[in-house]
């Protein structure tokens, strides 16, 4: 077995690296591209029951450390990403489908879609920051929380991930929620809202006003909240949020993080992105001494 791979529930990965969803990921040619750039596994974009179009431009703000994003959850819709899935499935890690909804129900109705569609597990989007009735609307409420991953849970037998948000006080409440309904990893953190305004237009950049911050600006928020994670719950965490190099990865990892995701970081710092941090990651284990991942998960907490 190679030092760098991992298992997250029962899913084994060659290395700790997967990449986020909204990023490259709404076809199966580019996600094809991700996977063999070196990625552990990849995360699709958001896929919610219906086609939606998504918010009108501008979308995305660039920053010196990030971007704010508010794409709307723009998506063909589960019944058309079914070709996508079927080519997808090619690329030799494994694809994970993320679903975003508005109750238990249409949540266990895309799941076991992605399962069908050959999915190596579900990533739960509990967490996007402004899109009316969805993502953290649904994600900073425990009982709720409990609710969608119990049932999907018992509409699919693929590992279930919850993909939670940072913009509340209840994240540990709501992770404990997913740890008790059996959810299988938690992943942290989805983008902090945020907001851009243009002095000389005035007006705030973004068509809907606030969005998601992502990117190195937001990596100290993402630590702390997989340390405290790691402290309070027993499942595999999962850390996203400003992940570029091996470094990051690392204080992710030791953190509490039993694996890490790349979205910003694909943009800022190109596809070499998985290849570079896995390098350099198993670079610093020989020169520390840490013969597998798993042995330097939380080590900032001993
Ligand atoms: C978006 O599509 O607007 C972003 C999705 C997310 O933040 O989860």
């Amino acid at each position: 077995m190679s030092s760098l791979e991992v298992t997250i529930g029962n899913l084994a990965l060659r290395n700790p690296t997967m990449l986020a969803s909204g990023v490259m990921d709404e076809t199966a040619g580019s996600l094809l591209r991700v996977a063999r750039a070196g990625a552990g596994a990849v995360v699709t974009k958001s896929i919610g029951s219906e086609p939606r179009k998504g918010y009108p431009g501008p979308t995305l703000v660039e920053l010196d450390d990030g971007y704010i994003n508010a794409m709307g959850l723009p998506n063909p819709g589960i019944e058309a990403f079914a070709a996508e899935m079927r080519e997808a499935r090619s690329c030799l890690v494994p694809v994970i489908g993320s679903i975003f909804a508005s109750s238990p129900k249409e949540f266990s109705f895309l799941a076991s879609k992605m399962q069908d569609y050959g999915a190596a597990a579900i990533e739960l989007n509990l967490s996007c920051p402004h899109a009316k009735g969805y993502g953290m609307e649904i994600g900073v409420d425990p009982e709720t929380v409990f609710t969608v991953v119990r049932e999907v849970k018992s509409a699919c037998s693929i590992p279930v991930f919850a993909k939670l948000t940072p913009n509340t006080h209840r994240l540990l409440e709501v992770a404990k929620a997913v740890e008790a309904a059996g959810g299988d990893a938690i992943v942290a953190i989805n983008t902090v809202k945020a907001l851009a305004i243009s002095a000389e237009i005035r007006r705030p950049i973004l068509s809907n006003k606030g969005g998601g911050l992502s990117g190195p600006a937001i990596k100290p928020i993402g630590l702390r909240c997989v340390y405290d994670l790691h402290a309070d719950v027993n499942i595999p965490i999962v850390g996203v949020g400003g992940v570029e190099n091996w470094r990051d990865a690392v204080e992710y990892i030791m953190a509490g993080a039993s694996a890490v995701q790349v979205g910003s970081g694909v943009g800022r710092a190109g596809l070499e992105v998985f290849e570079s941090i896995c390098t350099g990651m198993q670079a610093f284990m020989e020169r520390e001494g840490f013969n597998s991942v798993s042995h330097m998960v939380g080590v900032a907490h001993e």
